[in-house]
């Protein structure tokens, strides 16, 4: 058997040959204008796994998350997920439109319909996708809203919800396609320290009940080395460092991830 990292096995989606990843990327690359930003980027990550990416400004994590996540092609380079290969060689298959319902996005600016209340914002997508009864809807969006404790305004409007509830019903509203990938993009930099930590603490709380692989760029160094897996040291457009977090705070392998740890120490 191929030798695996015991942090990306253990559940029945993973596939063999890919080293248990519930997800892996492999060379991809992505230039905008000619200029790479993305070069040959391998990154992998299994279920249950808190991933948190990590870099300067304009190394391309966000490029990363949108290549996963579909909003950007890549140039080149191979994602698998759920053990099927989705990109090839650059080129989305078959496969993709079948998985990519696996994945969830949140960015940092709220993304949530203002004009309409929670529950619509919840029921909207997989209202016109999943075809679904408005029974089976509203039960879901209860359970979903009761995961991230916002049980109690499933009508509130959105205007009324405090940034850290916007982000707690934006991840609702993620969860409602039954993702089991999140990738979040900057979630928390728009909050308060202690409501940050309490939108991030939802997002162990999935992984740990629910298995949901989580890719997090963030900079709240507090709640990575406490609840990543794995820190991913992002550096001209590949990941130079994929380490636990006491190795990337204690003992940092490469010149770009020391610098930064001496950067932000806390
Ligand atoms: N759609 C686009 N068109 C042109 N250039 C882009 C596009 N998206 C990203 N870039 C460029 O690619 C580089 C990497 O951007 P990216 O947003 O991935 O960095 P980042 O690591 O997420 O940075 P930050 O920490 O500031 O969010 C940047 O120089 C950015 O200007
Ligand atoms: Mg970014």
């Amino acid at each position: 058997m191929a030798e695996t990292n015991p942090t990306l096995d253990g559940t029945p989606e993973n596939a063999p040959g890919l080293d248990g990843a519930f997800l892996r990327t492999q060379g991809v690359s992505k230039s905008f204008h000619g200029r790479p930003v993305l070069k040959e980027a391998d990154f992998a990550i299994g279920s249950g796994e808190i991933a948190v990416l990590v870099g300067k400004s304009g190394s391309g994590k966000s490029t990363l998350l949108r290549v996963i996540a579909g909003l950007e092609e890549p140039d080149a380079g191979d994602i698998h997920l759920a053990g099927q290969a989705v990109v090839q060689g650059g080129e989305y298959q078959g496969a993709w439109k079948d998985l990519h319902g696996q994945i969830g996005m949140i960015f940092q600016s709220y993304t949530l319909w203002p004009h309409m209340n929670v529950l619509d914002n919840l029921t909207i997508a997989p209202r016109l996708t999943l075809g679904e009864s408005r029974a089976q809807l509203l039960e879901r969006a209860e359970k979903a809203l009761t995961e991230v404790g916002m049980a109690q305004h499933l009508r509130s409007r959105c205007t009324q919800l405090s940034g850290g509830e916007r982000q707690r019903v934006a991840i609702a509203r993620a969860l409602m396609m039954r993702p089991r990938l999140l990738l979040c993009d900057e979630i928390t930099s728009a909050l308060d320290p202690p409501v940050a930590a309490e939108v991030l603490g939802v997002l162990t709380k999935l992984k740990e009940e629910e298995g949901i692989a989580c890719v997090i760029v963030t900079h709240d160094m507090a709640f990575a080395s406490k609840a990543a897996d794995r820190i991913c040291f992002f550096e001209d457009g590949l990941i130079k460092e994929d380490v636990p977090p006491e190795h990337a705070f204690n003992d940092p392998q490469t010149p770009g991830l020391r610098a930064f740890i001496d950067a932000i120490r806390f």
